[in-house]
């Protein structure tokens, strides 16, 4: 039986091996390792043996990453109609998809009620339940639940403490009598605390949402198949950190709905590709100043926003043949957008930087190319799978000319 360790450090991958990718596909250049992202798949699995496990597809929606996690066994979570059409069209079945839709454009919702509906529309506001009385529907409705607890990596991500998200605890009920007299299927609720839980803290305030579904759950007048208990499964960003203990996260959601007769549903995302991708990036500028040496590089916040938006920490490390020869230095690396807010990583301890120099930034295959942007001009980057030793191109890099196409 091969290993299936729960994290894979920046450390654990090939120097060789990603220096071979940037030869041949040039950098910036994000590597997804399909088999990595089915064996954390499968961890997932092992922990909720009676759990769905709905991929979170913003996470990361390349065509390559979505067959691979059906193959594996995977439903999908989409947030939008973009998300639900790049589902369909990896083969998921419509049945298969819960469209969690936050206050849904009309033009969503138009295209999920034609394009898949069988699949269960997860509503968080009772506006969205008259939009989908108003267009006739009344297949498979679940209610999102606002907690009004949340945790993540940052505050930017407890989504459960959001009103934003999902309908309040206490009116829930209600509104799910409510949705079946107007004869809607109602099939489930939802909740999800945030995004990145990775300590114990982290698991109770999942545990206090969890609490809050089960009274949801008894109050609720309508028999339901499932109780979504969301996604936010964290990975461990910095080395000292521990991994997520899933174990625990798993055995806490089974106690907690231990009475309750429905299936569970987990929704992760990031749990399930950020160890499984890596940004590769080429120096092309060695700038010492008064405090850290700067490393000019060719992604930036445009090609991996994260650090830029939450002020999030990804390992950085010099691909170099002779990098561990070199002295090391304080190092900040950083973009070629014109925003001071371009940093990759600030302050690190690194291989004394030289122009060509190639680094990889760890854990960058979830919210990595999705959050992808081309401010100030700039190609978004290409995409490389690697599975079963082989590597291809998924997602060509953008030319100066895709920047115009769609100009008239
Ligand atoms: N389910 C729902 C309803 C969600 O809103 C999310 C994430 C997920 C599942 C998946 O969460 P995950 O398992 O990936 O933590 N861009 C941010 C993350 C925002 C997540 C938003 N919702 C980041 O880069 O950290």
């Amino acid at each position: 039986m091969t290993s299936n360790p729960a994290v894979r450090r920046l450390a654990d991958w090939s120097a060789a091996e990603l220096r071979a990718l940037a030869d041949e596909y040039g950098t910036p250049l994000y590597v997804q390792d399909l088999d990595r992202t089915r064996q954390n798949f499968d961890r997932v699995a092992a922990a909720f043996p009676d759990a769905d496990v709905h991929y979170a597809v913003k996470a990361n929606a390349g065509r390559a990453v979505l067959r691979a996690l059906r193959e594996a066994g995977a439903s999908a979570e989409c947030a939008a109609a973009g998300e639900v059409f790049r589902a369909i069209e990896a083969g998921y079945d419509p049945r298969e998809v819960h469209y969690t839709a936050v206050n849904p454009p009309d033009a969503d919702l138009d295209y999920v009620l034609d394009a898949a509906p069988e699949a269960t529309f997860v509503v968080g506001a009772r506006d969205t339940i008259d939009r989908l009385a108003e267009r006739g529907f009344a297949g498979r409705l679940a209610l999102r639940v606002h907690p009004g607890v949340g945790a993540g990596h940052s505050a930017d991500v407890a989504t459960g403490a959001d009103a934003k998200f999902g309908v309040p605890h206490d009116e829930a009920a209600s509104v799910l009598g409510e949705a079946a007299e107007r004869g809607f299927d109602v099939v489930g609720i939802h909740a999800h605390v945030g995004s990145g839980m990775l300590d114990e803290s982290d698991v109770a305030s999942h545990r206090e949402v969890v609490e809050r579904l089960v009274e949801v759950a008894r109050e609720s007048p309508v028999d339901l198949s499932f109780v979504d208990v969301g996604g936010g499964f964290g990975v461990p960003y910095h080395p000292q950190e521990e991994p997520l203990d899933l174990e625990s996260v798993a055995a806490t959601t089974r106690d907690v709905l231990a009475d309750v007769d429905a299936a569970i549903v987990v929704e992760p995302g990031r749990y399930l590709v950020a160890d499984a991708g890596v940004l590769l990036t080429e120096v092309n500028t060695v700038k010492p100043t008064d405090g850290a040496t700067l490393a000019g590089v060719d992604a930036g916040m445009t090609t991996l926003l994260r650090p830029a938006l939450y002020g999030a920490h990804h390992e950085v490390r010099s691909l170099d043949a002779d990098a561990a020869d070199r002295d090391e230095d304080l190092v900040s690396v950083v973009g070629p957008i014109c925003e001071s807010t371009d940093v990759l990583a600030e302050d690190r301890r690194l291989p004394h930087p030289e122009r060509g120099d190639l680094l990889a930034v760890g854990n960058a295959g979830a919210y990595g190319i999705e959050m992808v942007s081309q401010y100030n001009s700039r190609p978004r980057p290409a995409v490389v799978a690697v599975e079963g030793g082989d590597d291809r191109l998924v997602r060509e890099r953008d030319e100066l000319s895709t920047l115009t196409a769609p100009e008239r």
